[in-house]
């Protein structure tokens, strides 16, 4: 591959989020050893139909965000918001403008949409059976496998 390409990796449908909705993936992405690390992430498409990607760790105890009752959102859906200790993040950038880590932020990932489909942008994603889905029992999570050439 040319230094210069950008790799796109295909995670869902646009339409597979619901505006003014979220949803998590659990991802595997491979360190600078080729070795495969849990990556969750989360997408978020908003009422406007704009889409930001974010790891899904919360910093103030970096564990994904829909701890819990699986939701992502403050009850006006107008902030991205931790189900444990109730930190609260724009959407837009992942500030944190409220609770225990405010002032920090969610770690962005570069996100498109091509032909209808939502994909991260030059992230080394890797194809991993070893790490379990923690969001197994949530409905609004799913979990994809990716191949890297
Ligand atoms: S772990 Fe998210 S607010 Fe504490």
């Amino acid at each position: 591959m040319a230094k210069d390409d950008i790799e796109l990796f295909v995670i869902c449908a646009a339409d597979g989020i619901e505006r003014g909705g979220a949803k998590a993936f659990s991802l595997s992405r491979l360190n600078e050893d080729g070795d495969s690390r849990p990556f969750p992430v989360v997408i978020v498409r908003t009422h406007a139909n704009d889409y930001f990607a974010y790891v899904n760790s919360c910093p103030h105890q970096h564990i994904w965000l829909n701890f819990g009752a699986g939701e992502f959102f403050t009850p006006d859906r107008a902030f991205l918001k931790c189900g444990r200790h109730g930190a609260t993040f724009e959407i837009d950038t992942g500030l944190c403008i409220d609770g225990p880590c405010q002032g920090k932020n969610l770690e962005p990932i570069a996100v498109t949409v091509v032909d209808g489909e939502v994909c991260l942008c030059g992230v080394a994603l890797a194809e991993d059976d070893e790490h379990p889905n923690p969001f197994e029992e949530l409905d609004d999570t799913m979990e994809i496998m990716i191949h890297l050439d």
